[in-house]
């Protein structure tokens, strides 16, 4: 990379050649997204399943609130139920989770509320998201860069990389700065949002490659118009791919036989 003979696999990651591919990376999903600059944007490992304990262990103080859409989401709050009470405000499994669960009232009691985006193998999607008096915490490992959404009203996003970024390996992490109260557990300093939001994704050794392979995605998302290029496109009649295809509602058959990258 670079001219150097090396590649990104044998360089450091505290090297000059790998602290621009973070921080490019960082400011594409920025862009990309919208992202407000009272956000940190974190690169973080152990995948979307990892962030089902950590938001509970960071913010469930004694009662959270969730939305149970899909096995992800049902995931999700059982992971939370370890740390808390879980208030199940919604649920569609009472047919196979065919449908996305509307018209439900947010309690104002609850530390945050917890929804999924996109209920990956049903293929139910929220097309509108809730105005909520509690903080939102949403899963978008799914659906995330397939179409614009306002990132403020959202206080965490988080999403593995490999269905729309990257490859596995990465997950991304928004957080709003201000969410983070002291809490009464003890969480790992690997656990903890605050550890890698006062180390810039750098605590520990990131996931070099994976971050560099989503920065290449996202230049090209930037080039051929950016999220909204994509959302026009989700017909799959141009044959436009971000990455995996296999879960997500936004890449359909014809899409993936023209340009399936793996
Ligand atoms: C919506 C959703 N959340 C979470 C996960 C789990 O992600 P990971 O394998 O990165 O832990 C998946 C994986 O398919 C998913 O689709």
């Amino acid at each position: 990379m670079n001219n150097i003979g090396l590649s990104i696999l044998e360089i450091s990651h505290r090297s000059k050649d790998f602290e621009p591919v973070l921080q490019n990376t960082k400011a594409l999903v920025k862009e990309l997204l919208g992202v407000p600059d009272n956000y940190s944007i974190l690169f973080l490992q152990g995948g979307a399943s990892t962030q089902f304990a950590m938001v509970p262990m960071n913010l469930l103080h004694k009662k959270a609130a969730y939305v149970d859409s899909g096995v992800w989401a049902n995931k999700a709050l059982k992971e939370a139920k370890l740390f808390g009470e879980v208030n199940v405000i919604a649920s569609s499994k009472d047919k196979n989770y065919n449908y996305v669960p509307k018209n439900y009232t947010i309690p104002t009691d609850c530390d945050y509320l917890h929804i999924t985006s996109n209920n990956t193998i049903y293929g139910t999607q929220m097309k509108n998201f809730p105005d909520s008096p509690i903080p939102v915490v949403c899963d978008m490992s799914s659906d995330i860069f397939s179409r614009p959404v306002d990132v403020s009203k959202f206080d965490l996003i988080y999403a593995g990389a490999q269905k729309n970024m990257g490859p596995a390996g990465v997950t991304l992490v928004i957080i709003k700065n201000d969410i983070l109260k002291e809490v009464q557990r003890v969480v790992p300093t690997m656990l903890k949002y605050a550890t890698h939001i006062e180390g810039d994704s750098m605590y520990n050794t990131p996931p070099v490659y994976s971050i560099y392979v989503c920065m290449a995605t996202l230049e090209w998302l930037k080039s051929i118009g950016g999220v909204p290029a994509i959302e026009e496109n989700k017909s799959g009649e141009s044959g436009f791919v971000l990455w995996r295809s296999d879960t997500n509602p936004l890449f359909t058959a014809p899409a993936r036989r023209k340009t399936d990258r793996i």
